[in-house]
């Protein structure tokens, strides 16, 4: 358990680094499993996700070493078939190491995920996609036993441009000796790093970005070095982090077309935002102006991941602004949280309604999954007074060191580890 102190309304003004891409790096390291030798992977976020995945590629076999944020990962002799229920159950985007299990080795078992804090994450779309491309799967005993039995062509139809499944689809699809088209696939940029990740192991990818993939794969993937794009889930939050404390920013080595949707609601809401030739500057209006209507959507679209931070920001504005949330069942656990703080919100459903208060006011808050804990960050180093965070090990999973990164921009905030005193129940908190 830690807890961040945050002592908040100090403006945070200055210049970061972003961070690589946490959902670029899990299928990648995972792709590295469809080769035999050393891979180079570079500017690896240290992050609990990639510290869970890496525990599982050494239970296969692996020898990862870490050499700053450079990542070496041997899988010569990466010989497992198996990840155990303990392993899975840490990281629910474990799943996509069924296809490269399935692409390596021509059989794989995994345990199957189960729900997480977000709602029900069902994978019937990567199962049916992977019966369609010839694996025999059988479930016994809470777990997936997958073999490919008859490789050949296939095209496949996604019912939702899922981004697991499209990655999934990819990493098998890399390995056989065949031809696959997706439809309706998932055109998030970490596709995109995915894409270009598989080609230069020697499979033929292309239309990542678009609705249509096509995966000319190959028997022999070689191993290669590549550079994990920046995180534009952890550059978001760093620009609201400074919007929503009167600051200014200059964010480094970010792809501004990948924050396109960020950018937006944050210029036309008031701040003032530049590109610059590797990256963006942000500075804070006095207050922002409300955000109207939020709909979360798959790319290009706006990003799910983005909703909690953005709904701290709303918190803050003059106005009203309303936030649907269409991709996951739970993901307004950080409201209730969020109104201790002082903030109105009320929801409805799938649908949030933010009344923007001039202030914040310090309290203890607990984060109940990643962004969300990152959402109530941002609200305690906006809000006067004191506001503990308490975290079983949420934020840690996407952000490397926040603590650091934002003393540097001039927060007051300290991570500390052990256990403090419990909250009450969730229903007295917040009838308080
Ligand atoms: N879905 C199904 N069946 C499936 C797969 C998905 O019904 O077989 C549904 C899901 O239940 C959900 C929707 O489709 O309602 C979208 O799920 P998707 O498969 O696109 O999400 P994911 O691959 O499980 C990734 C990110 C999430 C991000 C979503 C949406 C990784 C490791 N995770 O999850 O990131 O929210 O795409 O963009 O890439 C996060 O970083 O905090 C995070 C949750």
């Amino acid at each position: 358990m830690v807890t961040y102190k945050i002592s908040g309304a100090r403006r945070l003004c200055g210049e970061l680094d972003a961070q690589g891409a946490k959902n670029a790096a899990l299928p990648i390291l995972t792709a590295t499993l469809l080769t035999r030798g050393l891979n180079i992977i570079e500017n690896c976020p240290r992050i609990l996700d990639v510290e869970v995945l890496l525990d599982i590629l050494q239970h296969l076999g692996c020898k990862v070493t870490w050499e700053e944020d450079r990542l070496l990962v041997d899988t010569a002799s990466a010989d497992g078939d198996s990840i155990p229920e303990y392993l899975m159950r840490k990281m629910r985007s474990s799943v996509i190491l069924f296809g490269a299990l399935l692409g390596r080795l021509r059989s794989g078992e995994i345990s199957s995920p189960g729900g997480c804090e977000l709602g029900p994450r069902p994978i019937n779309f990567h199962i049916s996609a992977f019966e369609q491309m010839g694996v025999v799967i059988e479930e016994r005993h809470g777990c997936l036993h997958g073999v490919l039995e008859h490789p050949h062509d296939t095209t496949i139809n996604l019912e939702f441009p899922s981004v697991g499944a499209t990655e999934n689809i990819m990493l098998l699809a890399a390995a056989l000796p065949c031809t696959t088209t997706i439809y309706n696939a998932a055109r998030e940029p970490e596709i995109e790093d995915l894409q270009a990740m598989l080609c230069s192991m020697g499979a033929g990818v292309r239309g990542a970005g678009t609705p249509v993939l096509v995966i000319r794969g190959s028997g022999k993937l070689r191993p290669v070095s590549h550079t994990i794009i920046p995180d534009r889930v952890v550059a978001a939050t760093y620009l609201i982090g400074a919007a929503v404390t009167g600051g200014e920013l200059k964010l480094n080595h970010v792809q501004e077309r990948h924050l396109n949707a960020a950018t937006t609601l944050l210029s036309q809401s008031g701040c003032q935002i530049e590109r610059l030739p590797d990256g963006l500057y942000l500075k804070a209006p006095e207050r922002p102006r409300p955000l109207g209507v939020v709909r979360t959507m798959p790319h290009p679209g706006f990003p799910t991941d983005m909703q909690a931070i953005f709904m701290t920001y709303a918190a803050l504005a003059q106005g009203c602004s309303v936030m649907i949330e269409t991709i996951f069942e739970s993901r307004f656990k950080h409201v209730p949280e969020l109104r201790r703080l002082g903030a109105n919100i009320v929801v409805d459903g799938r649908m949030a309604v933010i009344t923007g208060v001039p202030w914040l006011y310090g309290a203890t808050v607990r984060a109940d999954d990643l962004r969300g804990g990152a959402a109530l960050i941002l609200a305690g180093l906006a809000a006067q007074g004191e506001t503990r965070v308490l975290d079983n090990g949420h934020i840690a999973r996407g952000y490397q060191t926040p603590e650091h990164f934002l003393r540097l921009l001039g927060a007051k905030i300290e991570a500390l580890e052990g256990h403090p005193p419990a909250l009450p129940p969730e229903e007295e908190r917040d009838r308080g």
